[in-house]
């Protein structure tokens, strides 16, 4: 088992390394004054000429909770991957605010510089405890590094309680984060990226493999960190959409096929046709 001293010792030398990366984070640049924090458009992804995005523009606005659906192979994951610079497209534009310009920049500086993703499979560590995951989730953000070197302030150990809080792990903090639900696995890893302090939380399949109350759970949680950060969800549990929805944007092969409340891509006729009909 890694001491948490070596992690720490491993992040800190990550850290010098980072120093010379370009930063994004509180980028006086990041305009969000007309509404979207995210704007994807004309947006076309290639694999062997596949298009598994093809022409898609797409909106976040500031605050908002986004529902994305569509059938398998729509291009949802891919849409994703593309804002967060894991994949490049091929043509169209992707910006972080006005100005930023996602496609300039590094995958690893949009991950820090305010955009956070969770994959469908939890990665904490399992031998650490649930405090000691956000404490270690916090050092990787830049702007409280120092911790790495002292003990924590009062400030952070505050930040790490109200999180505690908000993924509803109070009770947790100190089993070891292997010992914990699946569904709370889930939890914690949503709060280590809230350590991080992100504007927009990208959310794949979040309540896949969980029981019914831990998706409950899950949709107040979603719903609570709305407003305070842009977040973008896809799940193809309908129960759990409708139970969470304000505006839905459905996908079908690599493009915008409708968007609107649940209720009215529910009575889309091409909406039933491709997907919900199935
Ligand atoms: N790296 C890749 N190489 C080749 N094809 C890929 C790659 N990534 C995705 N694809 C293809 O692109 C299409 C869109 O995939 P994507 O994973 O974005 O769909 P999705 O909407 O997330 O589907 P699901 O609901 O099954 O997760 C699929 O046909 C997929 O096979
Ligand atoms: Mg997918």
């Amino acid at each position: 088992m890694k001491s948490l001293d070596h992690l720490r010792e491993t992040m800190r030398r990550d850290r010098v390394f980072d120093f010379m990366m370009p930063r994004i984070a509180f980028d006086p640049d990041l305009d969000t004054r007309h509404g979207p924090i995210l704007y994807l458009e004309d947006v076309t992804v290639s694999f062997d000429g596949f298009k598994a995005l093809n022409g898609l523009t797409l909106y976040i606005d500031d605050g908002e909770l986004r529902c994305i659906i569509g059938a398998n192979g729509a291009g949802k994951t891919t849409m994703m991957d593309v804002i967060t610079g894991k994949t490049r497209p091929d043509s169209g534009s992707v910006y972080f605010g006005q100005r930023i310009d996602l496609l300039r920049r590094s995958e690893t500086d949009i991950a820090q510089g305010g955009i956070g993703r969770k994959f469908q499979k939890p990665t904490v560590f399992e031998s650490h405890s649930v405090y000691e995951n956000l404490e270690l989730a916090m050092a990787s953000n830049k702007d409280v590094w120092p911790t790495l070197f002292a003990r924590l302030s009062g400030a952070e150990r505050d930040r790490i309680d109200e999180v505690l809080q908000t993924i509803g792990l109070g009770a947790e903090s100190r089993r070891p984060a292997g010992l914990l639900s699946h569904g709370q696995k889930q939890w914690l890893e949503i709060g280590m990226l809230l350590m991080q302090n992100p504007r927009v939380l990208l959310v794949d399949e979040p309540v896949a493999g969980m029981t019914g109350q831990e998706a409950e759970r899950t949709a107040e949680l979603l719903t609570s960190l709305a407003g305070e950060h842009s977040v973008v969800v896809v799940e193809h549990d309908m129960e759990f959409v409708r139970s969470i929805a304000r505006k839905v944007t459905v996908l079908h092969e690599g493009s915008v096929l409708a968007e609107g409340s649940m209720t009215e891509v529910q009575s889309d006729t091409r909406v039933i046709e491709v997907y919900l009909g199935e």
